[in-house]
């Protein structure tokens, strides 16, 4: 039987490794790309650029198991003409991410971050009545859009909170789903100019690219939040920069941005965002259950089986 070699852009915990050894040698983040030339099985991350040019340096690969949900690191068309398999991690992180939504929308509206910087600073002098007021997540509006899974997990979660729904999504609920989620369909347009909160949940593709753009950031009610736990590039952060400073905004939590680790000028000088590091799937347990699909995946590939969870566009 030919030994296979796979190589990894992400450090594998052992668990993964034990599924992937037995099928031949196995390239870690150090040394993948110098692999690459003879490797059946990459395993990426968002980072990894795996594109024409990379393809090309990779003549036997066989599969791409994406260590993460978003695709957009990777030139399907390219993996498709090549005939390499590409998979990603859906499911295994929806609950986190969706955790982290619910945590941002809280924190924004709450105005944590403002809080405790205050309180680190020494600003704290005892409980006062009119000190640190937020706003309620109850009776307001959240407009979500995308209405796939972490879409629906955020509204099952919003809505004990006292939060009407409405979304726009390319694939409607179906009648039950709406009803169970208390959710109700509405024109992009609608959804920003009617929402308290709006929260997305896309993919980056060329057609989302900068979604959320000047004009649609004017279009957005006075006084709204915008929170973004799906790809920074969706929005355009100096747009929403100057939304935020000019008040047009009322706030931002972010956990993803549009150039990575690059923060766009005057974001990090707002009060009025909480921002945290692309943490959205960042748990013990679901990057572990991530690793391990991507492994799974590799492994079924090149079993001659079919991948669990491939990516079909
Ligand atoms: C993903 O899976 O696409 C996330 O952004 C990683 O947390």
């Amino acid at each position: 039987m030919r030994e296979d070699t796979i190589v990894t852009a992400l450090a594998l915990p052992p668990e993964a490794l034990d599924l992937l050894s037995p099928l031949g040698r196995v390239v870690g983040p150090e040394r993948w790309e110098e692999g690459l030339r003879d490797a059946s099985a990459l395993v990426a991350l968002l980072t990894t650029g795996v594109d024409g040019a990379l393809l090309a340096r990779a003549p036997r690969l066989r599969v791409v198991a994406n260590a993460v949900v978003g695709v957009d690191n990777v030139d399907l068309d390219a993996c498709r003409q090549r005939g390499v398999i590409v998979t990603n991690t859906p499911d295994v992180l929806t609950d986190a991410t969706a955790d982290l939504t619910l945590g941002l929308i809280i924190s924004t509206l709450r105005r944590m971050p403002q809080a405790e910087a205050s309180l680190r600073a020494g600003g704290f002098h005892g409980w006062r009545f009119w000190d640190y007021l937020g706003d309620d997540l109850s009776g307001k509006t959240l407009g979500i859009f995308g209405m796939g899974r972490i879409g629906r997990a955020v509204a099952h979660r919003a809505r004990p909170f006292g939060m009407r729904i409405l979304y726009t999504s390319r694939t409607p609920l179906d009648d039950g789903d709406e009803a169970a989620l208390g959710a109700s369909q509405v024109e992009w347009g609608e959804l920003l100019a009617s929402c308290d909160v709006l929260t997305l949940h896309a993919p980056l593709t060329p057609e989302t690219h900068h979604l959320l753009d000047g004009a649609a950031l004017r279009r957005m009610k006075p006084g709204s939040f915008l929170i973004n736990t799906a790809r920074g590039a969706l929005v355009d952060e100096e747009a929403l920069v100057e939304a935020l400073r000019e008040g047009r905004l009322a706030g931002a939590g972010l956990d993803v941005f549009e150039r990575e680790p690059a923060l766009a000028p005057g974001l990090l000088d707002l009060p009025n965002v909480t921002l945290v590091p692309h943490i959205g799937s960042a748990t013990h347990e679901t990057r572990m259950r991530m690793a391990l699909l991507a492994a799974r995946n590799v492994r079924a590939v090149l079993r001659g089986e079919p991948p669990l969870t491939p990516v079909e566009r």
